[in-house]
């Protein structure tokens, strides 16, 4: 089969790297793409928004599966027109898609699946989270502690726009619970936890995610897909939209139990640059099945290692992203046996180069969480750009994390 792949970031190259290895796989596309994805397929100069773009390639290319990795295109129905034009797609129409693209259908969707999630408060007070109700890129929620918070939080909400969704804050572990479903039928994939504060200790603000870790300990996936992913994919199908893809829930375990913050409607990145290399069986048979609508085979083997992905980034991100300083080292950490996926660099005058805020994502596997934990900072150590920052508390002990 010929698979194109949509998106240029870290998880795609995870997705990627774990597609070029099926037996199935006869040519790997993708559009954009990067370096690192480069190296396994083709990549072509088209942006995965540009949805007329995307089907013209995908006929000239008589690609069997698209595979979409992230949520803007899905939002805007890039899954719709591929299908329509006939193609076959692992992901969401617009109509599921909304799951993630609008707050205010989520707590819609949930309240008629009877999913737990944070109570939705009828006046604004401290504590509580403010959220823009559309896609807003990671800067549409705020975590309002105080009178101050709240007020820049309302303001700032104003300013995007649209409704605005408030809601009580909760407290505990976060997780990120990934399901591949057909609209029906559903794999649950290892339970992750990703880090999205740029500094140690969960310090600093919000980013696209500075590391993963996977599986965590103590948590069952089934249980929290039974309980959370299928009703909400039940009520989705009863709406008339059922929902192709990979659906990612968002919970905070807290004292009474999980509570989903947030749906998303395609992977987490960085989570799948952890959970994909922990997958034994072929993936590229499991999407295009779920894609088929046909997901018989309801599990997916799993590895029973631990893996820990760090991300390396630019100096001053999130604030700002870095272009063209030279990047050392990748295949000293690969001869390590670390997996580096690209996501925001470029190849000038024959040299890899920095080109984003998220440079590289570096994932190791152990046979424990300790284990992936040294390889994977082993592996950072030997890589070097200007001004490369990371975290150094990715998945450490609970103890040495200030507020987790
Ligand atoms: P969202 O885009 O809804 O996932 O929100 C982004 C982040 O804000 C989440 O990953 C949480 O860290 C935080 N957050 C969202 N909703 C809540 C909530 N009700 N209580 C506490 N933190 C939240
Ligand atoms: N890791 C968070 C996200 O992908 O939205």
């Amino acid at each position: 089969m010929k698979v194109l792949l949509l998106g240029s970031g870290g998880r795609e190259h995870a997705l990627a790297w774990r597609l070029a290895q099926s037996p199935a796989l006869a040519e790997l596309h993708a559009a954009p793409g990067n370096p690192g994805i480069a190296a396994l397929g083709d990549c072509h100069p088209v942006r995965a928004e540009d949805a007329e773009a995307v089907l013209e390639l995908a006929r000239a290319l008589d690609v069997g599966l698209v595979v979409v990795g992230p949520e803007a295109p899905l939002v805007a129905g890039i899954a719709d027109e591929l299908r329509h034009g006939g193609v076959a797609v692992f992901g969401p129409g617009a109509d599921a898609a909304r799951i993630e693209g609008s707050k205010l259908f989520a707590k819609e969707v949930m309240d008629a699946a009877g999913v737990a999630t944070a109570a939705t408060m009828p006046v604004a007070r401290p504590p509580c989270v403010v959220k823009a109700d559309g896609l807003a890129a990671g800067k549409g929620v705020h975590v309002c502690r105080i009178d101050d918070e709240l007020e820049t939080a309302l303001r700032a909400t104003a300013n995007l726009g649209g409704p605005v969704v408030i809601e009580e804050l909760l407290e505990g572990e976060e997780i990120s619970v990934f399901a591949i479903t057909d609209g029906a039928r559903t794999i649950a994939l290892p339970v992750a936890q990703d880090f999205k504060r740029v500094g140690d200790g969960d310090t600093g603000p919000n980013t696209g995610g500075m590391g993963a870790y996977a599986p965590v300990n103590g948590v069952d996936a089934e249980e929290i897909v039974d309980g959370v992913h299928r009703p909400v994919l039940e009520e989705l199908a009863r709406r008339g939209s059922p929902f192709v893809g990979v659906l990612y829930a968002g919970l905070m375990l807290t004292d009474d139990g999980p509570r989903v913050l947030e749906f998303n409607c395609r992977f987490g990145d960085p989570e799948t640059q952890s959970v994909v290399p922990l997958l034994e069986d072929d993936l590229l048979g499991v999407l295009a099945a779920a894609a088929r609508g046909d997901l018989r085979q309801t599990d997916l083997r799993v590895s029973d290692q631990a893996a820990v992905t760090v991300v390396l980034a630019a100096g001053r991100y999130p604030e700002e992203g870095d272009t063209g300083s030279p990047i050392e080292g990748i295949e000293d950490a690969e001869r390590d046996g670390a997996l580096v996926f690209h996501a925001g660099t470029a190849v000038r005058a024959g040299r890899l180069v920095t080109n984003g805020g998220r440079i590289l994502s570096v994932t190791a596997t152990g046979d424990t969480l300790t284990d992936a934990r040294s390889a994977a900072y082993a592996a950072v150590e030997r890589i070097d750009f200007p001004g490369a920052r990371y975290r150094r508390d990715v998945a450490a002990e609970r103890g040495e994390r200030v507020g987790r």
